[in-house]
């Protein structure tokens, strides 16, 4: 982990006592000041839900500059990584912090690739579910019960264990979710074929059919890739945060990567995409904006613009920047012309950044707003949004909960609270309440 060598001092007084806290400078990003000792030292604790100003953990995997709308892995910028690399290297770089060479690209490539399949028991546990289960319930399932296949790489304690479970993880997650929807159209499953690229395999799990030949599209399997990378981490959100606390009990990493699934299923999260395309066909035409503009405004009103601000990126998310642009062009390369939803899309994005309500509150389109749109474009139903940004999020759970196993100074995380409920009382009997 990083060398936390103090490089200032905060003083707290409280009732007149004096702390000092000490205060690290991080390579990017604010300083830190360190309150571990607060309350052994104060009898006080920090008061921060929804962590908004709380470093939870040391990383060296993704960085994010909300000002500058900038997002580093392994400090190599989104855009370029988006434009110039591909999703099995950029899983490479998330998960041994640095670009392989031909050759460690090649033999990565090659064990995941041997790694595709699922156990075929596993196909049983997709009969359990109801056809319209939604793939987000049955991914959260069938992960989770990887625990119960996978004995050989689920001691988190060994290192080889670790790395096989990484592996594993990365290489099936397109295959379940690609069972997950044809198990809800009621089309036979597809095995993996090892002769294709990531992206590509997984587009023929999901629309090939055993009655005909299918060619991938090269350039829905680019967007594809672009997607997963796009995706592939972001620092310490919701899920991630979820799978580093599920792991600091020493779970196993398939259950901990279930329950990464499941926080990333929430409509607040991973579950916007679904959410952001269904709220712009219900918006439906660019005339029907200013009504939705103004709920989503409205203080009485729950509505929230989906795939629209974010807690970190105060400026436009670079992610949605490159989405916007593969939007543009997947749509247009498949001779998709002036695509409603792209074009109520496209006017909501201007008319919100031009309203002083949005601009107030820095609100700018998040990676969501603009995904749906493609993976609609590509023939996916909206509920197969959020299980294609769980493939391609799972590198980065996989990442940073390696990063946090191999840290010697890992702990089981245990927050504390404000308690503001009853003191102690003592029990009445039911006759004398
Ligand atoms: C992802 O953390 C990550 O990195 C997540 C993610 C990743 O890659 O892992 O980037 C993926 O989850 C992207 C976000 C997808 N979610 C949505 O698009 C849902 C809509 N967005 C909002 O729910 C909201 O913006 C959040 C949840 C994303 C962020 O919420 P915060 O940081 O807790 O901010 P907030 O709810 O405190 O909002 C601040 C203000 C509030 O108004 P006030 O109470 O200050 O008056 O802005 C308003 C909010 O009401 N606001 C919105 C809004 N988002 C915030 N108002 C209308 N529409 C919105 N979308």
């Amino acid at each position: 982990m990083q060398d936390n060598s103090v490089t200032k001092t905060a003083k707290l007084t409280i009732d007149g006592k004096e702390f000092d806290l000490p205060i690290y400078s991080p390579t990017l990003g604010p300083d830190v000041i360190d309150v571990r000792k607060l309350y052994a030292q104060a009898n006080v604790f920090t008061y921060d839900p929804g962590f908004t100003s709380t470093a939870a953990t040391d990383s060296s995997i993704t960085f994010i500059d909300g000002d500058k709308g900038e997002l580093l892995h392994r400090g190599y910028p989104i855009d370029q990584l988006a434009e110039k690399s591909h999703f099995l290297e950029v899983c490479y770089l998330l998960l041994y912090g640095a670009l392989p060479t031909a050759l460690e690209l090649d033999d990565f490539e090659s064990r995941v690739t041997s790694h595709t399949m699922l156990h075929e028991q596993m196909m049983y546990l997709f009969r359990g579910f109801r056809r319209d289960a939604h793939p987000m319930a049955i991914m959260v399932g069938v992960v989770g019960a990887m625990s119960a296949f996978y004995h050989d790489s689920t001691d988190i304690t060994d290192p080889w264990q670790r790395e096989v479970a990484s592996i594993r993880l990365i290489a099936k997650m397109p295959t379940i979710a690609a069972m997950a929807y044809k198990y809800s159209v009621g089309q036979p499953f597809v095995y993996p074929r090892n002769n294709l690229d990531y992206a590509s395999n997984f587009l023929q799990m999901c629309f090939s059919v055993p009655a005909e030949d299918y060619e991938v599209n090269p350039i829905l399997s680019r967007a594809m890739d672009r997607i997963f990378t796009l995706h592939a981490d972001h620092e310490q959100n919701a899920s991630t945060s979820t799978v580093r606390l599920a792991s600091s009990s020493g779970a196993n990493p398939f259950a901990c990567i279930a329950a990464g699934i499941a926080c990333l299923w929430g409509p607040a999260h991973g579950g916007a995409n679904q959410a952001c395309l269904e709220m712009l066909r219900e918006i439906g035409t660019v005339d029907k904006i200013p009504e939705y503009i103004a709920r989503a405004k409205d203080k009485n009103d729950p509505f929230r613009l989906m795939g629209f601000g974010h807690r970190v990126y105060k400026n436009f998310d670079p992610r949605a920047k490159v989405m916007k642009q593969s939007a543009d062009e997947v749509l247009d390369l498949l001779g998709i012309h002036d695509n409603p939803t792209l074009q109520v899309a496209k006017e909501l994005e201007k008319i919100a950044l031009s309203d002083p309500y949005f601009i107030e509150k820095k609100l700018y389109p998040n990676v969501d707003f603009y995904s749906g749109i493609i993976l609609d474009a590509m023939g996916f139903p909206t509920s197969m949004f959020t299980p294609i940004f769980a493939v391609a999020r799972t590198v980065g759970w996989i990442s940073q909960w390696k990063e946090m196993i191999e840290d010697p100074a890992m702990k089981i995380g245990r927050p504390r609270q404000l308690y503001c409920g009853a003191t102690a009382r003592d029990y009445v009997d039911v006759e004398n309440r």
